[in-house]
């Protein structure tokens, strides 16, 4: 198992969780604001539509959906 948080809750999951699936498991949906403030979430799931970018160990606009969890990833969403 993986441990990492997501908006500063800790949780376990599989090695080969991808962060999405990881954050829909925590049962949030909103993963971003638009430039409108609507709230946005996975769509594709394949890294085109952009829709479920997040903040990764700091790092702004990550696309979730097609990057695996690591030991210790810091995870933001709502931005
Ligand atoms: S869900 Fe479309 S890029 Fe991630």
């Amino acid at each position: 198992l993986i441990t990492l948080t997501i908006d500063n809750i800790s949780i376990n999951v599989d090695d080969d969780t991808t962060v999405a699936a990881a954050i829909l498991n925590l049962g949030i949906s909103a993963f971003r604001k638009s430039v409108g403030g609507e709230s946005r979430g996975p769509l594709c799931g394949m890294g085109i539509c952009f829709e479920c970018r997040v903040t990764i160990d700091g790092v702004p606009h990550q696309r979730s959906c097609n990057k695996f969890v690591t030991e210790g990833m810091k995870v933001v969403t709502g931005e």
